[in-house]
């Protein structure tokens, strides 16, 4: 079965093929990175505009892509929910017209259970019951799936994302957006442990919060080139030197995964399940990856960079899985839903 993914819940316009949620046969991204550049962060009415202007193109060249005519496309699978209202609007219309006009079933995806899928893709899937640490711009949450479609969230975030901590402290040294590479990149240059940070202690067993390290990073910077906190936030980086920039980048990588890696490493003594995946744009860290290999004691296959930040290859692999159970659903009643958390299973 080949399912067409679509996916626009952000700032990413993209399309791929699938077959039985095991082979990509084509996978199309196309960023809006160097518009959003601009402005230090994605804007919502930009982002859709954009959308519109490339859903078609998009979608025609996974096809392309592919070698493959409409004829052998059997089913359509599109995120629905959450993400930015207008965003998700021109996917959805898209994926709407289209399973009308060539007649296919259409699948409505979750963006952030889809995350999850990337890793369906890889040489062996993984194995049920299988602990997801789901770490995005929007997400950081941690996930039991005793099998496609159960699961259980076990912990999340009490305030900001760990992707949103990263974009954030970011700003405040002066990287370039997006924050998660940039600050990536510089921490490769520099001392992780040149500045002491703090790591929230949480209530919930494996719950998470990242807005205490992110304004700990600011008032050590304020302190650092000798202001205090009435000076403006934006003109700190510039009393940056090189050095501190770096330093401080790794510091706050060492304490943001640390946090990330105790709390799974907790999760997964508590339920020992059978494999662990890590999902979402900051599943690309390096620093993440290295941290959690060398504290749980069982292999983890990564997911390639390139599907771990927003695709259509996962949408059209969860497509799969949930079309194997669950009816398509009418193309003229599907709706959006911006702000769908991931607390509960929505499969039939
Ligand atoms: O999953 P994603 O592409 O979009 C959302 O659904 O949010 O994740 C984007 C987030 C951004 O916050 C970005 O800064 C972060 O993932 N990110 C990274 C890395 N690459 C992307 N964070 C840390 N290290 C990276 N290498
Ligand atoms: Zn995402």
């Amino acid at each position: 079965m080949k399912i067409l993914g679509i996916e626009s819940s952000c700032d990413e316009t993209a399309a791929a093929i699938v077959e039985d949620g095991r082979v990509l046969i084509s996978n199309v991204v196309n960023s809006q990175i160097d518009i959003h550049m601009l402005y230090g962060g994605v804007v919502p009415e930009v982002a859709a505009r954009s959308h519109i202007e490339v859903i078609n193109p998009v979608i025609n060249q996974a096809l392309s892509d592919a070698k493959l005519s409409w004829n052998d496309i059997d089913a359509i699978a599109v995120t629905y929910a959450p993400g930015l209202i207008g965003s998700l609007l021109v996917g959805t219309l898209a994926a709407r017209t289209l399973a009308t006009l060539k007649n296919k079933p259409l699948y409505p995806i979750h963006h952030v259970e889809a995350h999850v899928y990337a890793n369906f893709l890889n040489v062996t899937a993984p194995e049920f019951p299988l602990l997801a640490l789901i770490v995005s711009g929007g997400h950081s949450q941690l996930v039991l799936f005793k099998s496609h479609g159960d699961f259980e969230l076990l912990g999340q975030t009490q305030d900001d994302a760990v992707g949103e901590a990263f974009d954030k402290v970011a700003k405040i040294l002066g990287l370039p957006y997006p924050g998660g590479p940039s600050i990536a990149r510089a921490a490769l240059e520099g001392n992780p442990k040149a500045y002491a940070l703090p790591k929230a202690k949480m209530h919930g067993a494996y719950d998470f919060s990242f807005s205490g390290l992110k304004t700990a990073v600011l008032r050590a910077v304020q302190r650092e080139v000798g202001v205090d906190f009435t000076f403006p936030s934006h003109d700190l980086a510039a009393r940056l030197n090189d050095t501190q920039r770096v330093d401080f980048a790794a510091s706050f990588q060492r304490i943001a995964i640390e946090t990330l890696v105790d709390t799974a490493e907790r999760a997964f003594r508590d339920y020992q399940p059978k494999s662990v995946v890590i999902a979402g744009g900051v599943a690309a860290n390096s620093e993440l990856r290295r941290q959690l290999s060398e504290r749980l004691p069982l292999h983890i296959d990564y997911a390639p960079i390139e599907l771990c930040t927003d695709n259509a290859a996962m949408i059209a692999t969860l497509g799969y899985y949930y079309s194997l159970v669950n009816d398509p659903v009418d193309p003229y009643e599907l709706e959006v839903v911006p702000s769908l958390s991931m607390t509960k299973t929505t499969w039939a």
